[in-house]
Parts: C-alpha cells; structure tokens; sequence
C-alpha cells in the first residue's frame, strides 16, 4: 500500500490521473456508469434527512466533488498526496475546504462528518489488517451514512481473474473483498448495509456500497 500511496506524491502520476476517466470510450463509459451509481446512492443518503459535513476521501483529483457537494451544507475533501489536492482544489474553485490526511488517520472527531465517500481506494489494499483498519477509521468519523468501494470477489470478473492467476501462477493485480466481510467489517464500525450497486459484474467486479449508521450504535 504504501509504494501505491508515495506514487501519487509524483506530480505527474498525479496529472496522468487526473486525466484517466475523461479519455477513452471505455474509461468515459466507466466514469459515467459509476457517476449513475454514486447519483442514484445520493438519493437514498438524501432521504435520510439532510447532511452537514461530507467527507470525500480520497478525493483525488475531485472526480466525486461536485456530487457530494450537492448532498450536504459543507464538503471537505481528504487525500495523502498534495498533486491530487492541488488538482482537486483548481478544478474545483472554492466550493469546499480540502487537507492532507491519510484515510487511516483522519483529523476529524468521532462522527465528525454526516457523510463518508470512499471511493476507489479499497481495491488498492492488500492486507486484510489494513482493509479492517481503514473501515473502521471510516466507520469511527461518520455518524450517519457511509459509501464505499470495492471489488467484489464474487463478481465473475474477479472470479476468472483469481482462476487465470492462479493457473498462470501470477500474482493478483488487485485485491477483492467479498460482500460478507465489508459487512461484517461495518457491523463492528457500528453500520448496517443500505444497497449495493455493481459498476459491471463481468467487466470490473468495482461495486458501491452504501451503510447507514444503526439507531442502536
Ligand atoms: C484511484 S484514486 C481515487 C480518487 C477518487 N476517489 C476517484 O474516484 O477519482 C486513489 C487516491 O488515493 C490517494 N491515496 C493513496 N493512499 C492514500 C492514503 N493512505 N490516504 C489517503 N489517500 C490516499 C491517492 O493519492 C489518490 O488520489
């Protein structure tokens, strides 16, 4: 995780990036299907009553800030490298405040922000340690609805994907979760599952999920 993390301190990588999602026919119909998704969670975060702070981390080069904007009164976006932050800040204008954080250490309180988006960061970590720690410094700031990405190991991307590297005796480009440990993950954290939504099961296997804060915790 970490050489993944330093390789976004690069402004280049940084830039290249930022550019990723709008080049393409194939990464401009994953930007728009994935934006589809995110709009159609926004509206059942929606009808949990209205949100003060909306947290978005990573927030990258601000690909989700516009959105998460518009579901609450104040958006702060988070991410490790100042490039990313730098991009997000000029594409964005003023419209909310951003800071560097890393998502396992973020600086705000317990149930600091109303809304957490993770988004496409959870796919990059390998170790199950790391996957349990970052759901729970999610799970530990967010008092009220949580979005997150993931691969879904059960996809039948993610399927043949293990079964090629196995046969190949390569290793896994990306790591997958299985639906029942993120759940389980966010039941300790305090947050039951609302709905997932898949980005394409034989294409990518990337699926949002959306939790909700239960009454009880
Ligand atoms: C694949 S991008 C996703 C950005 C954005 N959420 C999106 O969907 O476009 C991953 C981001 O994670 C950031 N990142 C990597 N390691 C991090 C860490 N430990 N804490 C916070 N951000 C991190 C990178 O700087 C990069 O901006």
């Amino acid at each position: 995780m970490q050489s993944y993390s330093r390789s976004f301190q690069d402004p280049r990588r940084a830039g290249r990036y930022g550019e990723k999602f709008r080049k393409g026919l194939f990464r401009r119909w994953t930007h728009l299907k994935e934006a589809a998704n995110l709009r159609a969670a926004l509206e059942e975060v929606s009808a949990l009553g209205e949100m003060d702070l909306v947290c978005d981390v990573p927030c990258g080069a601000g690909r989700w800030a516009g959105l998460l904007k518009g579901v609450g009164r104040s958006y702060l976006g988070l991410d490790l490298s100042l490039p990313m932050l730098r991009i997000c800040r000029e594409r964005e204008g003023l419209g909310g405040r951003t800071a560097q954080a890393s998502a396992w250490a973020l600086p705000l309180p317990d149930r600091g922000a109303d809304l957490t988006a993770c988004i496409r960061l959870l796919h990059h970590v390998r170790e199950e340690e790391e996957k349990g720690a970052l759901l729970g410094e999610l799970c530990r700031v967010t008092a009220r609805a949580l979005l997150v990405t993931f691969l879904d190991g059960r996809s039948p991307k993610q399927r043949l994907h293990r079964g090629k590297a196995r046969i190949l005796g390569r290793p896994l480009r990306r790591p997958s979760w299985t639906r029942g440990a993120l759940e389980e993950a966010a039941r300790v954290g305090g947050f039951t599952l609302v709905r997932y939504w898949a980005l394409s099961p034989w294409f990518s296997g990337q699926t949002l999920a959306l939790f909700r804060r239960e009454a009880r915790s």
